[in-house]
This record gives structure tokens, sequence and C-alpha cells, in this order.
């Protein structure tokens, strides 16, 4: 079924009573409306109905079995979702919340299966983008949402990439402009003990290290304990992604100059010049030096280099620490196939 998509434009600093009123009564009639968060736009539903949780699935084309994040207005609304908080939670939602950081709990109460994706647990996170956090207190109920993309695609960080994959498929796309973050909150299992980073984000291990010790990651762990979506190919572009783990300009140029002999269309995202730059034959995109300026434009510099049409990129990985280490295990995703 083809929906008429209404993209509605808000004023982050001040989001419009009205508009955020029309958005929350689509939910509470079990519609789906992206919003932006600080990391990147999400695809809501009221977490309290399956039949809107479902269509979340079909229209992103989500496998059934992965769960989803449960987004709230703050740690009150954690009683309806779970029984089982433990003591480092209070501290950790002290520190984190409203933010990047999504916590896993055992669940109780009458959450949809599909929220959960079957299992007996939760994950929860309070944003701290003025505009989400206005929609889940109008709706006064948890609100379930993903990343707004296609299944598989980088996320997106700006209403025009959810309305590129979304348009026709959802009912409203509150319009924030571009994100804070660019990249997902840290999911944090708090139901195994030590608790487990099951993926990394904005929230960095070295962030987390004063509140649960040295945090054991989920790469370390056996793969049923391990987050349900970390088994799909996640993030990717259409082209094909070579990451060039260590950065050397050498294998990057001499990969650019293979494929483009091939014949192939070449996107390469560095960060700093590359004497490329100026051959007609690939796209060079300059990423932030910086590692927080490199997550806030590293899923939309792979979106721009696909609408280029090229059938390569090439990237430049990046130290892992801090923000380094969520912006390799994204990169990563999207090169492996
Ligand atoms: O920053 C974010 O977290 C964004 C914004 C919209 O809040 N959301 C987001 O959702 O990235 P999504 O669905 O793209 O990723 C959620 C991740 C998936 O890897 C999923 O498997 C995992 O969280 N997850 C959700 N519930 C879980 C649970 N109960 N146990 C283990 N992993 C869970
Ligand atoms: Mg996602």
């Amino acid at each position: 079924m083809r929906l008429k998509t209404l993209l509605v434009e808000l004023n982050p600093a001040e989001p419009d009573r009205e508009a955020i009123s029309t958005a929350a009564e689509s939910l509470r009639n079990g519609g789906l409306v992206a919003f932006p968060t600080e990391t990147v736009y999400g695809l809501g539903a009221d977490a309290l109905n399956p039949e809107a949780v479902r269509r979340i699935f079909v229209a992103k084309g989500r496998p059934l079995d992965n769960p989803i994040i449960v987004h709230v207005g703050g740690p009150d609304d954690l009683k309806a979702l779970t029984d089982d908080v433990p003591a480092e939670a209070a501290r950790l939602m002290g520190q984190f919340w409203p933010g990047p950081l999504t916590l896993i709990f055992r669940k109780s109460g009458q959450l949809p299966r599909e929220v959960t994706g079957g299992q007996d647990t939760v994950a929860v996170r309070m944003p701290r983008n003025t505009i989400a956090l206005a929609l889940v207190r109008a709706l006064g109920r948890p609100i379930a949402a993903p990343s707004a993309n296609l299944s598989g695609r980088p996320s997106p960080t700006t209403a025009g990439h959810v309305l590129h994959d979304m348009g026709g498929r959802i009912d409203i796309i509150l319009d924030g402009g571009p994100v804070e973050v660019g990249i997902e909150s840290t999911v944090l299992d708090l139901s195994q003990h030590p608790p487990v980073i099951l993926r990394p984000g904005a929230v960095t291990r070295e962030d987390l290290k004063p509140f649960i010790g040295a945090a054991v990651t989920a790469a370390g762990i056996a793969s049923a304990r391990r987050s349900p979506g970390t088994r799909y190919r996640h993030y990717s572009p259409r082209a094909r992604v070579s990451l060039v783990e260590d950065g050397d300009r050498e294998t990057m140029v001499r990969l650019a100059a293979s494929h483009a002999g091939k014949g192939r269309r070449v996107g390469l995202l560095t960060r700093g010049p590359c004497h490329l730059q100026g051959d007609a034959k690939v796209i060079v995109r300059s990423m932030p030096q910086d590692l927080r300026g490199y997550a806030r434009q590293m899923f939309a510099s792979m979106r721009e280099l696909d609408e280029l049409g090229v059938d390569e990129m090439i990237i430049e990985g990046v130290e892992e620490q801090g923000m380094g280490a969520a912006i390799m295990d994204r990169l990563r995703r999207a090169a492996s196939r």
C-alpha cells in the first residue's frame, strides 16, 4: 500500500506544539512517524500497539526477530517495562540520560513480542533531542523506534534521507534538520553480568568505564548472547565498500586506480587531501579529522556517493579510540557482504 507521507518542518529549539500533537495523534491511531533523535532519525510506532509495530517491520523490510529500542520520556517510564533495574542502571541513567545510551533490562508487563523479538529482555533509551522528547511525552506512552532507513542501508541523518527510503511507506516525517551525533546509540546489556556492550556507539567504552568497569564487548563473547541485529548486513551503501583500516594512502590510491582502470566509477572517503582529487574518474570526499565530525558526516557521505552512482567506495579507517570504535564497527559492517 502506498501512503501519502507528510513532511513537517520543525524548529528543533522550539518545536511547534500543534505539529507534535498531530504526530502523537497519528501514533495513537497506529501510524508510523519518523522523527529526529540526537543520534539518527528514528521510525516510531506506539510501542504498546502490536499492529503498529508490525508496520515498522514491513516499512523497513526488517527481519522479524530483530528487536526494537523503546524510547521513553524519562527513567520513571521504565516501571511499565521492567521490574529489574540494577543499581548500576540508576547511576548510568543519572549520567547519560537523556542521551545516546540504550540499556537492556529483563522485560515485564505487556510489551508486544514484536518489540522484543520474542526475547525476555527490552532495550530502552531516553533521547535528548527536543522533538523526540516532545513526541514521547505528547503520546504519553513509549515509542518503539529503529533507525528510519530501509533495512541494511546506512542510517538516516537528515529528513531527506528518511524521505528517500521511507517516502510512501510511512505517515509523517518530522524534519528537525541534520542530527547532532550521526551514529546510533551505544547498546549496553545490563541483563547479563558483567554488562556487555552489544553495539559501540556515541557513549564510548571509556565513558562507561567509571560506571561498569572494563565492560565486555560483544566481539569477545559467544554469538548467542549478542544483539540479534548484529547478525544482519548493515549500514551498506549500494556501492561495494573497501575499508582501508590503517588509512594507508598508497593502498587507497592503488585500489582507486585499479578500479578506475576497469571502468568502475570510484568514490573515495578520505580524512585529508589526496592527490586523486581532480581525477575525473574518482570522486573524492574529504572527511573531518576529528572523530565526532567524522561520525556526523559518515552515513551522509556514503549516501551522497551512492546518489552520484559510484560502483566502488574506498573508505579510510580511523583510530579505534573513543568514537572511533563505533565508527570502525559501522565501516566494517558496511564493507562486509
Ligand atoms: O540511536 C539509536 O539507537 C537509534 C535511534 C532511532 O534511537 N535506533 C537504532 O535502532 O539504532 P536499530 O533498530 O536500528 O538498532 C537497535 C539495535 C539492534 O542491533 C537490535 O538488535 C538491538 O538494538 N536490540 C534491540 N532490542 C534488543 C534486545 N532486547 N536485546 C538485544 N539487542 C537488542
Ligand atoms: Mg538500524
